[in-house]
């Protein structure tokens, strides 16, 4: 199963292939993956992946338009994104 992992935490979870990231606040409350509206709208759910950014889905329209409003073209939206391999963000 495709790993995601937190580098400043140093912790790393397992998820099956295609699980919506978003997912994450539910399945592991205690990690500190925050959301806000889960439409790619607020930017709460922001992540910089430092690797495995080819292992998220595409990025979205909704996601890119976000992005470039909040200045974080670098980022990701945790809330549009499902995992296909192993990833890893600096939260
Ligand atoms: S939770 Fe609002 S953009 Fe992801």
């Amino acid at each position: 199963m495709p790993k995601f992992t937190f580098l400043k935490e140093d912790q790393t979870v397992e998820l099956k292939e295609g699980t919506e990231l978003k997912r994450i606040s539910v399945l592991y409350p205690s990690l500190p993956l925050r959301f806000g509206c889960r439409q790619g709208d607020c930017g709460t759910c922001a992540i910089k992946v430092v690797t495995g950014e080819q292992n998220l889905s595409p990025l979205t329209k909704q996601e890119r338009i976000t992005l470039q409003r909040l200045g974080l073209t670098s980022h990701r939206l945790a809330c549009q994104c499902a995992l296909i391999g192993d990833v890893t963000i600096d939260s």
